[in-house]
């Protein structure tokens, strides 16, 4: 096993930083960066992802920019990382270009969110987009979003190159009282899996992330998988994806752009959360944690996922999403084993494929009800109906009734009516704060009826996930 006790090592602005052994690696950059970095442009809003207040920039091979939130970021994940904040921004001529657009076109007001929406418009710049999508992670409580709308409409990349990433390989950062234990390759990381069963497994840390900035803990050893060369493999075939499990949704997001078929799961995705919880965040993640309302879940049920699991005492092994799901966040997964990769097939030629996310808002907002259809149709008849949910029961799960229902149906309205009455033999929703268990029942029924309208009636142009 490699993992040499060493400092954590990243570029901030563009210098290289080497933090004193005693930092304890489970620190949020936010927490170190307004503190012991003496850097207080990045702002605290939520500490919990919400505002972006905290938004500071990774800069990646390949000159990608990716925005990120600075409370739910450890120390121990920065390691050989390039971080931008907005004091890096300034030249030798003073403000940037875009801090003068934002001053002069009054898009700023008590200035709390500017240092946020400003990293993020230096994203944007380079990565392009939609600009509500990269404003989706940025509240902004008294100026309006009209006169930012209009900085991000003239944006321009300042072509700055980004710096070489430092060379870093497996480390454990030790500080008294905690311990990040850091990988650079997966024989170290299923080592150190099976040495430290109890450590908090970390991949993106927008869940668990939480846990030190918004409850205020400090675990006692951590395992950050996000330097885990084999988890980051992302690959295209024509029958299948297969996606390491550290892979984020950004990169994810890139890949889908040449699989037309999936554009559904892709506009999806553009709703998990925002930029920011995106470039950190990862389907890996999606699965750790099983959460019933996990938007991830429905698709990779519906398409027939597999998930590939590994350990070093039994060596790899592959079961469907279904079987990995075993109840309200809890999984098959051993305590000595980690995901590895999902292997996503892609639909066949004639399918239809839809994914459905109901939430208060369009984004940035957790699911009341999410739903993925997977239908198939010959001569008028359904032939395969596969209709996976989420948020109606303790996981993700298809609705067994309703395929039975749809299965051999002539495809028709009366059919996915029956289909939707069907559903109350599959589940039984609860009732929290996101919905009560009628709304969640009524809503699962619109969107399978609205999956008619989408087949029968194309030229109707209901929205899907925009
Ligand atoms: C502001 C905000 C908005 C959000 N919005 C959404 C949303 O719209 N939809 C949604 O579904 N989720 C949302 N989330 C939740 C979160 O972003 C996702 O669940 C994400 O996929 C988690 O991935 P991660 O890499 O950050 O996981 P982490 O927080 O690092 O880990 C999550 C769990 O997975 C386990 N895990 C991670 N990797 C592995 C692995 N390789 N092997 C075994 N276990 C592993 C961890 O141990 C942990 O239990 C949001 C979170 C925040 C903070
Ligand atoms: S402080 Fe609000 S997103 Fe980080
Ligand atoms: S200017 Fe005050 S919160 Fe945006």
């Amino acid at each position: 096993m490699a993992a040499m006790t060493g400092c954590i090592t990243f570029l901030l602005n563009g210098e290289p930083r080497q933090l004193p052994a005693e930092t304890p690696p489970g620190m949020t950059l936010l927490d170190w960066l307004r503190g012991p970095g003496g850097l207080t442009g990045t702002k605290e809003g939520c500490a919990e992802g919400d505002c972006g207040a905290c938004t500071v920039v990774l800069e990646e091979a390949g000159g990608h920019r990716v925005p990120v939130n600075a409370c739910l970021a450890l120390l121990g994940q920065m390691h050989g990382r390039a971080i931008r904040t907005v004091e890096g921004l300034a030249g030798p001529d003073g403000p940037h270009p875009i801090q003068r657009a934002m001053a002069e076109g009054d898009a700023t007001q008590c200035g709390f969110c500017t240092p946020g929406i400003v990293m993020s418009a230096w994203a944007q710049a380079r990565e392009g987009g939609a600009a509500h999508e990269a404003l989706a992670g940025n509240l902004c409580r008294c100026t309006g979003y009209r006169p930012i709308l209009d900085v991000f409409a003239g944006l321009v990349d300042d072509g700055s190159p980004s710096p070489a990433l430092p060379d870093v390989s497996g480390a454990t950062f030790a500080a008294p009282g905690q311990v990040f234990h850091r990988p650079a390759t997966l024989a170290e990381a299923l080592a150190l899996r099976a040495a430290h069963p109890q450590a908090l497994l970390l991949a993106g840390g927008t869940d668990l992330g939480l846990l030190v900035s918004e409850h205020r803990q400090q675990p006692a050893a951590i395992l950050g998988l996000s330097g885990v060369a084999e988890l980051q493999a992302l690959s295209t075939a024509p029958e299948r994806l297969v996606v390491g499990a550290g892979v984020t949704y950004g990169r994810l997001l890139k890949a889908l752009e040449e699989v037309p078929e999936l554009a559904s799961l892709a506009g999806l995705l553009r709703r998990l959360g925002s930029r920011q919880i995106r470039g950190m965040g990862t389907l890996g993640g999606n699965l750790g944690t099983a959460s019933p309302i996990g938007d991830a879940l429905p698709p990779l049920l519906a398409l027939g996922a597999e998930v590939v699991l590994g350990s070093a005492r039994a060596g790899e092994r592959r079961l469907p999403v279904a079987g990995f799901l075993t109840g309200y966040r809890q999984t098959v997964l051993a305590p000595d084993e980690l995901i590895l990769r999902i292997v996503i097939p892609r639909p066949p030629a004639d399918a239809i494929f839809v994914c459905e996310k109901l939430s208060k808002r369009h984004d940035q907002d957790i699911s009341t009800v999410s739903a993925a259809f997977l239908l198939r149709v010959a001569e008028g008849t359904v032939t395969e109906a596969r209709l996976a949910f989420g948020g109606m029961a303790a996981t993700a799960a298809r609705a067994a009734s309703a395929e039975a229902a749809l299965t051999g149906a002539a495809l028709g309205e009366e059919s996915f009516s029956r289909a939707a009455e069907a559903l109350a033999q599959d589940f039984a929703p609860l009732a929290d704060w996101r919905g009560s268990a009628e709304y969640r029942r009524q809503g699962a029924a619109g969107l399978l009826q609205r999956l008619y309208w989408r087949v029968a009636r194309p030229d109707l142009a209901l929205e899907v996930q925009a």
